[in-house]
């Protein structure tokens, strides 16, 4: 056995993308913060890659009733009503928080921050840094996160949590060596981001495995709407080993349009008023629809095309774009991009309160980890701002948690060393075993979904579920452990896409005949936890 290492402090976070960071910087104020990260805190998650912008009302003639009204719509009114009227009241908030520590937005002539339109707002509050926006933010935070006391462990990842006397007491870690580090806390976060690299193609960096719906989901949290993930309309389809990279909304936000191989700017067929920038799960669904029916473009996706904009605006509110395709041998200022759906986020997570507490004590989550907010499909530019909105939210109550005296226990160690020992004797390498995985989800449970695909894509979690990973040196546990999360989530999602028998925001179901609109739905979210699994019923007067 190997010796565990033991620390202790008030509050837990684990994960370092912009939720994570921001809940640390808020507990850091009521006592001794740890913070792990399974990257290098602050390089890996969804944060410093996100593109486009933050959600916010930050002009007289827009309002939270309309950002409200917008979330609400978008997410086809699947969305916790409380946790979207806390998103938008806190949004500018959050945002002047970032602009007072340091954070540079783009800006009007009259130096107020600039804000774009991004699909499905009916005001353009979409503020920007170019569109490298979250890399912005990320670094902003960064930098105020090492003015706090927070102890950063980064390349640690999250094991799984404790639990004793029926709350959350902390959480088993592995470092990159293979030893376990134990960290008892009086609270803990769950920031671990989401988890779209269960599927073939994705816009998620190679840390979003889902780790956090695993691990809660072990610890005994309820987890709601899983099926609900979203496809971002525009990845990019070649070369092939950029696929799926994310080609952000703001180019049509821009002004950019989007055409099939015969020219035809074909949204008007799907969203005549909205166009480009109708929401994401409708562009999808029609990028989706034109490639499948023969429209698509020679590598297989359809053009999106900002030639008609003027060259400065392409380069001064699109340069990362401008210079990533320049890398791939193309120039978007004189020829159209090729984009096609990538996975993108889960909109599904952990079931939270307004605290953002779990349905397990002393256990706290915050960003795409957590459920509810953005119901059956986000808007661009409501994640930046969820991230910051209960990111501080998580962080102030956990460190609002009252001090304790627990202990892990050598029982919870050992088994958790159990677990690894079993990976140096198995027989499967992981990395075949989420090829597999990604291919059978891409394919079965994908933007269109039957029951009859999502059964058998079921069947082939199960089998891979059923192998013994196979770790040849002890740096390659975290490997082991992170495939299993993947499994573990992969299955949520399969399992609501199965309880939910209708079609709803980016959940479509081509097998179910379906009389109602998403605001009359006779159903809620869906659940499930170790306790028990479903679908709400709702009852209308
Ligand atoms: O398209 C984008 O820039 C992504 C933004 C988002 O997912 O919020």
């Amino acid at each position: 056995m190997r010796s565990a290492e033991v620390l202790d402090c008030h509050v837990l976070v684990i994960g370092s993308g912009g939720a994570g960071v921001r809940a640390a910087i808020e507990a850091s104020g009521f006592g001794e913060t740890v913070l792990v990260s399974k990257t290098i805190a602050g390089k890996g998650g969804c944060t410093p890659m996100a593109e486009g912008g933050y959600n916010a009302v930050l002009r007289e003639q827009d309002s939270c009733e309309t950002h409200y009204e917008d979330t609400m719509k978008g997410g086809a009114y699947l969305n916790e009503p409380g946790l979207v009227s806390i998103l938008v009241a806190e949004a500018p908030q959050r945002v002047t928080d970032l602009l007072a520590w340091g954070a540079v937005f783009d800006v009007t002539d009259s130096c107020t921050v600039a804000q774009r339109p991004f699909g499905g707002q009916s005001f353009p509050r979409t503020c920007y840094a170019g569109d490298r926006t979250g890399h912005e933010i990320m670094m902003t935070l960064i930098e105020r996160l090492a003015s706090t006391g927070v102890e950063v462990f980064s390349e640690v990842t999250a094991l799984d949590l404790v639990r004793g006397n029926d709350r959350v007491i902390g959480a088993l870690c592995l470092d990159g060596k293979g030893k376990i580090v134990a960290i008892r806390s009086d609270a803990t976060v769950l920031a671990t981001g989401g988890g779209t690299q269960i599927f073939d193609i994705s816009t998620n960096s190679s840390s979003g495995t889902g780790d956090g719906f695993a691990i809660g989901y072990r610890a005994g949290a309820e987890l709601i709407d899983m099926e609900m993930v979203q496809f971002h309309p525009t990845g990019a389809v070649y070369p092939y080993d950029a696929r799926g990279r994310l080609i952000t909304e703001a180019v049509r936000g821009e002004g950019g349009v989007l055409r099939n191989a015969a020219g035809e700017r074909f949204m008007a067929k799907y969203d005549p008023d909205r166009m480009e920038l109708s929401t994401r799960d409708v562009v999808s669904r029609a990028i989706a629809t034109e490639i499948q029916e023969g429209r698509g473009t020679p590598h297989g996706g359809v053009y999106l095309d900002v030639t008609h904009l003027p060259r400065q605006q392409v380069e001064e509110r699109l340069p990362v774009m401008l210079e990533q395709f320049l890398k791939f041998g193309l120039d978007i200022r004189e020829e159209p991009m090729e984009v096609a759906p990538t996975a993108h986020h889960v909109m599904g997570g952990l079931r939270i309160t307004p605290g953002a507490g779990t349905t397990v004590p002393g256990l706290f989550a915050c960003g795409e980890v957590a459920g509810g907010v953005h119901g059956a499909n986000r808007l661009g530019g409501n994640a930046l701002a969820d991230t910051q909105v209960f990111g501080k939210r998580a962080g102030e109550s956990a460190g609002k948690s009252p001090r304790r005296s627990s202990r892990i226990e050598r029982g919870a160690i050992d088994a958790q060393e159990e677990r690894l020992a079993a990976f140096l004797d198995g027989d499967v390498p992981p990395s075949i075993v989420t090829r597999s995985l990604k291919t059978a989800m891409w394919e079965g449970a994908g933007i269109f979904r039957t029951e009859k695909d999502l059964k058998k894509t079921l069947n082939v979690i199960t089998h891979l579920s059923s192998l013994r990973l196979l770790a040849r040196t002890e740096e390659n546990l975290t490997e082991c452990c992170t495939t299993q999360n993947m499994l573990l989530s992969a299955s949520l999602v399969v399992r609501g896409a199965l309880l939910r028998k209708e079609s709803r925001g980016a959940h479509m179901r081509k097998d179910v005949v379906q009389t109602w609109d998403a605001r009359n739905s006779p159903y809620g979210h869906t659940y499930q936890s170790l306790e028990r699994c479903g679908i709400e019923t709702v009852v209308r007067a």
